[in-house]
């Protein structure tokens, strides 16, 4: 049993079917799998018998190479019912994985979403395991979705109906899921700034939390000074948008077995990042609507989890602030006392994700959670050091660590850890406070973040996930239109479903 997040009728049917012959099969568009060198064998080799060999034909022209991410079309394909046979490339057959899996998927699926379609049929490899259809099943869902949340014509239509041929109906289901909660994450962070904003953001949370069943509250600007969390407080204070703490709870396994979290999610959400007082050149501000997909992913996280009912029980926390230059803004020089007693020094108002975070992480790890897991578009020197696509992880604790690295190769999520040794920490000492929001210079600079999110963590094993390269697509890529990513969910999913 899954339960819905989405409201009804927004997403269209993606459901399975039983298995089929490709001649029996009715549709607008039939898509098939094709490695390097594979007409011969699976769903391929089936189609190829009912078109009269079509396939091998223009495999040896050429013609179908089976390129990672291709997409050839072969229109009105003779022996079938179907309008197009739509072959999408999966590259060499042995460095297939999930991740390929779930963007081949959403390469097919964005090429056909380019006009309507009310029947699309998707023929899944029979070799492949449950884990993996769920990965396609998920990227066909995210690939019909492009950047249109305001355009008057859309450059992507959902299909009517979606049906995966010979697929497992509940690792089809469960697929659905996932991509629904990666296109929350997307459709969040592709909002206008203007739009989302901390309650707004707060009161989307609300409105998933009632689909889903999440225990929620909301911390508003008087709960947050009862709370002694400065920290969020003066970050917010350069903005006219008040901050608002959201803490969300899934309790997916009886309380009788332990009432701390298996695991509690962290989000820097913050709404839109100027820079603030440390103002940043227009360049480097444009995008940065996107610096709260952090808790746009945390949310969507434990959506997911909720939704798919996972025998766990997870917390979930997310820092929501705009960092502005209003009158009140906070200023450099400033010695700040986060809820934890510790006091910061800010040298930047920009490194304004690490102070949030600061009261964010303190909260939550008072809930006692086996781990804690933050998710931040925290530092540009993560992307120096790992480009776009790959995810900086830095942690205490290198089993936490190992459980979130599994968890995303399983899904082919790129991330790779970065150093922890205390040397980094020297960088981050303050003359007069417990330590100032940033390191010395640039170098390792998502590294001293990492080191001053530690000094609020305590002894919970915790990782951090710098996600500033991946979290946003600046160009279209084959399966994506480009703007959030919802990077990290399927990952947060899969972890939780190894226990946390
Ligand atoms: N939100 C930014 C980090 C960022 C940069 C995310 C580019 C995505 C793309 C963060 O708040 C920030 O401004 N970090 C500063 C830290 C510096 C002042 C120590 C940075 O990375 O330049
Ligand atoms: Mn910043
Ligand atoms: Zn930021």
């Amino acid at each position: 049993m899954t339960r819905e997040f989405l409201p009804a009728g927004t997403a269209g049917i993606i459901e399975a079917a039983p298995a089929a012959s490709p001649a029996a099969i009715e549709a607008d568009a039939l898509v098939v799998f094709l490695a390097e060198g594979g007409t011969g064998s699976g769903a391929a080799a089936t189609v190829d018998a009912a078109t009269g060999g079509l396939l091998g034909r223009l495999a040896s022209d050429g013609e179908l190479a089976g390129r990672r991410y291709e997409c050839v079309p072969l229109l009105a394909p003779p022996g079938l019912r179907v309008g197009q046979v739509l072959v999408v490339g999966l590259g060499r057959g042995e460095e297939v994985d999930a991740g390929v899996v779930y963007r081949a998927a959403a390469t097919a699926a964005r090429h056909l979403a380019g006009r309507p379609r009310s029947r699309v049929v998707f023929l899944p490899e029979p070799a492949w395991s449950t884990a993996w259809l769920e990965q396609a099943v998920a990227g066909g869902a995210v690939g019909m979705v492009g950047q249109d949340l305001y355009r008057a014509e859309p450059k992507r239509t959902r299909f009517g109906t979606t049906l995966w041929v010979g697929g497992d109906a509940a690792a089809v289901a469960r697929g659905v899921r996932l991509g629904d909660g990666v296109n929350l994450a997307r459709r969040l962070v592709n909002m206008s700034p203007d739009h989302i904003y901390p309650e707004s953001f707060a009161e989307e949370a609300a409105a998933i939390a009632g689909r889903t069943g999440l225990e929620i509250e909301i911390w508003d600007e008087d709960r947050l000074r009862r709370e002694r969390c400065e920290a969020i407080l003066a970050v917010a204070r350069g903005s006219s948008r008040p901050p608002r703490l959201v803490l969300l709870r899934y309790r997916g396994r009886p309380r009788a077995s332990g009432d701390h979290p298996d695991l509690a999610l962290v989000g820097k959400g913050v709404t839109f990042d100027s820079g603030g007082l440390s103002l940043k050149p227009s360049e480097a501000m444009m995008g940065m609507k996107m610096d709260m997909a952090g808790g746009a992913s945390v949310l969507a996280a434990i959506a997911t989890i909720a939704a798919l009912q996972l025998p766990v029980d997870v917390a979930a926390g997310i820092g929501l602030v705009e960092n502005m230059t209003g009158p009140a803004a906070y200023k450099l020089g400033d010695v700040i006392t986060a809820r934890s007693g510790t006091t910061i020094e800010i040298h930047n108002t920009d490194a304004e994700g690490r102070v949030v975070l600061a009261d964010v992480l303190d909260v939550v790890r008072g809930l006692g959670p086996g781990r804690m897991i933050d998710l931040a578009t925290l530092t540009g020197a993560c992307m120096v050091a790992l480009g776009h696509d790959t995810a900086g992880l830095m942690s205490n604790n290198q089993a936490c660590c190992d459980a979130l690295a599994a968890a995303a190769r399983s899904v082919g999520e790129p991330v790779w850890q970065l150093p922890m040794d205390a040397e980094f920490g020297e960088q981050i000492k303050s003359d007069v406070a417990d330590i100032k929001n940033v390191g010395d210079g640039r170098w390792a600079g998502a590294i001293t973040a990492a080191k001053f999110l530690e000094r609020f963590v305590g002894d919970t094993p915790w990782t951090h996930v710098d996600i500033a390269g991946p979290a946003f697509a600046e160009k279209p890529k084959p399966w994506t239109d480009g703007g959030g990513t919802g990077v990290m969910v399927r990952s947060l999913v899969e972890l939780a479903r190894a226990g946390g």
